[in-house]
């Protein structure tokens, strides 16, 4: 459990994929599977952890790829929501809760929030001038204009999020028409502002007071506000979106950005309110955790707190926002206009899903650094670590008892208390470096521990130690069940096998026994006899290495 943390229950987001197109190893890395092992660990604290998720339905390029498609936006989105879902269940992205943004308590609670927002003062309206395409006979929003950022220069940018330096442009430079790359011609319509600007010192005082926040993304947000910051412009002359809740606001929907990040509270009211609960009551008593990637900074920790201030924190902010860099391929940026990227279900298909778990979590540091996917590195990873040192100590004390106990879990002696002692220090480090939150570091911590009893094993030697095989045996059977414990938020469907071939049950019984229980050196008694021992893992073949990089090719 973290520390320092008094709530008994957490609310865990993943940032909303956009209905649009398959989830692919980039968005996992960073986000996804991160929340995933963080979620399964406070639960098998004992924490009612909810993992909340949901599609991003709106904004202009699904509207535009649903009508090249020849689909109405509705059916378009629930398509993706279909996939979506399945592609995450494929690698056991345990969500609790998977919905989308255009669900009608999503719709609902957005014209509600603009309504106490508009009541409190904080927003305005003005007519401004719109890129509108002639040709295309579209007014262009966002994505549908590019040019080049006034903060930094860099060329080819959105005009609502800058790629190179993160930042939103207020009036992006020398505009082009996304679609036909003619330049736009203006045009006047009505918009309402969200007073973002005057959130600057209320927004300082909060990330300054918040002592969770990652200390380098606080700094980088800083310096934003003290550059000053822009009212946002929430208001899009579109027909898909939620619609603004005025009379004189007719054909007007809010901006994407406005109403995606507050699906993770209707969301979450839903499911507790559905299952008897009061969700309003549930999200303010839990510790509140936004995982996202770091090109969604800005909108995490400026606009979405901002939104919550304005409304008087009647939903209350995050106590944490875990930020993480991106994943490249092969050291290259991900893209999928290149087509330099790997869909997920492709992958899941191919290998067993702990292997992407086990390898993404090993690389994966809490920072805004990025990582890579390189297949060689995984084919090392899987083979010489989760095979070579985790697997084969599994196996190595399953099969013993198998072979030469008849599967029965024999009687011990005296148990030197340094193995004991060495599982204890594994389970509260591996607890605390998961905690705050250290994956990767945590995952290294249990292959030390693997590690060493591996060498315990084999030190001991219960095929020629005969006097003391039968304590050896027990401890190492028991320690086969430590890891399972303490590898289940890692390779949870590995994690299944283990619980198998333990016969402990699905799950091994270990949610109700919890994390702690992972120290208990005789928690499987003498006498219990194992179900059917087999290699939990496969090893991957040089030749499966190659196919992929051949695959993939070049980017394009
Ligand atoms: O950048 C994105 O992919 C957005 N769809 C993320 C939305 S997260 C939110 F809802 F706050
Ligand atoms: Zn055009």
């Amino acid at each position: 459990m973290p520390d320092n943390s008094s709530s008994e229950s957490a609310v865990i987001t993943s940032a909303l994929p956009y209905a649009n197109g398959e989830i692919h190893l980039g968005h996992i890395a960073s986000t996804y599977l991160p929340a995933d092992i963080f979620t399964r660990f406070l639960r098998l604290n004992g924490l009612k952890a909810y993992h909340i998720c949901a599609t991003d339905d709106f904004g202009t390029p699904i509207l535009i790829r649903a009508e090249k498609e020849k689909k109405s936006p509705k059916d378009y989105v629930e398509y993706w929501n279909r996939q979506d879902k399945e592609d995450f269940e494929s690698l056991g992205i345990s969500f609790d809760f998977f919905y989308k943004t255009s669900s009608k308590e999503n719709v609902e609670f957005v014209q509600y929030v603009f309504k106490r927002l508009f009541e409190n003062g904080h927003i305005y309206d003005q007519n401004v001038i719109q890129f509108y395409c002639t040709y295309d006979d579209k007014f262009l929003p966002d994505r549908y204009v590019i040019g080049r950022c006034p903060y930094c220069n860099a060329e080819n940018q959105y005009s609502d999020l800058c790629e190179k330096c993160g930042r939103v442009p207020d009036q992006i430079l020398e505009p082009k028409c996304a679609i036909c790359g003619r330049p736009p011609v203006k045009k006047e319509s009505k918009h309402y502002f969200f007073r973002l600007s005057s959130f600057e010192e209320k927004l300082k005082k909060w990330l300054l007071s918040n002592t969770h926040l990652q200390p380098d993304v606080k700094n980088y947000v800083i310096n934003w506000i003290n550059e000053g910051l822009h009212d946002w412009d929430i208001t899009r002359d579109l027909s898909w979106g939620v619609p603004i809740p005025l009379p004189e606001a007719k054909g007007k929907v809010f901006y994407g950005w406005f109403d995606n990040h507050l699906c993770y509270i209707s969301s979450l009211v839903k499911l507790v309110n559905d299952r008897g609960g009061n969700g309003k009551k549930f999200w303010n008593e839990s510790e509140i955790y936004h995982f996202i990637g770091k090109d969604i900074i800005y909108h995490h920790y400026l606009f979405l707190p901002a939104i919550r201030l304005g409304i008087n924190s009647e939903y209350k902010l995050p106590e944490y926002i875990p930020t993480r860099g991106h994943l490249m391929l092969q050291n290259q940026k991900i893209s999928k206009s290149r087509n330099w990227y790997i869909g997920l279900k492709d992958f899941t298909s191919a290998f067993n899903p702990d292997y992407l778990r086990f390898y993404i979590a090993s690389v994966v540091s809490y920072s805004q650094d990025d990582l890579n996917f390189d297949f060689d590195a995984f084919y090392e990873r899987i083979n010489n670590e989760l095979i070579a040192n985790i697997g084969n100590f599994i196996n190595r004390a399953l099969s013993f008892t198998q072979k030469s106990f008849q599967g029965i879990v024999p009687k011990p002696s005296s148990i030197d208390d340094t193995t004991e002692k060495e599982l204890a220090a594994t389970v509260d480090e591996t607890g605390r470096l998961l905690s705050s939150n250290e994956i990767d570091k945590s995952l290294k911590r249990i292959l030390k521990y693997s590690n060493y009893m591996n060498h315990y094993f084999q030190t001991n030697s219960p095929w020629a130690n005969k006097d003391t095989s039968n304590t050896t045996v027990y401890v190492s059977v028991n320690a086969v069940r430590s890891l399972a414990v303490l590898l289940e938020p890692f390779i949870p469907f590995s994690c299944e096998k283990i619980w198998a071939q333990l016969k402990l049950g699905s799950g091994g019984g270990v949610h109700q026994q919890g994390w702690e229980s992972a120290k208990d050196i005789k928690a499987i008694p003498a006498g219990h006899e194992l179900g059917k021992v087999e290699p939990i893992f496969r090893k991957i073949e040089a030749k499966e290495i190659e196919q992929w990089k051949n695959k993939l090719g070049k980017p394009q």
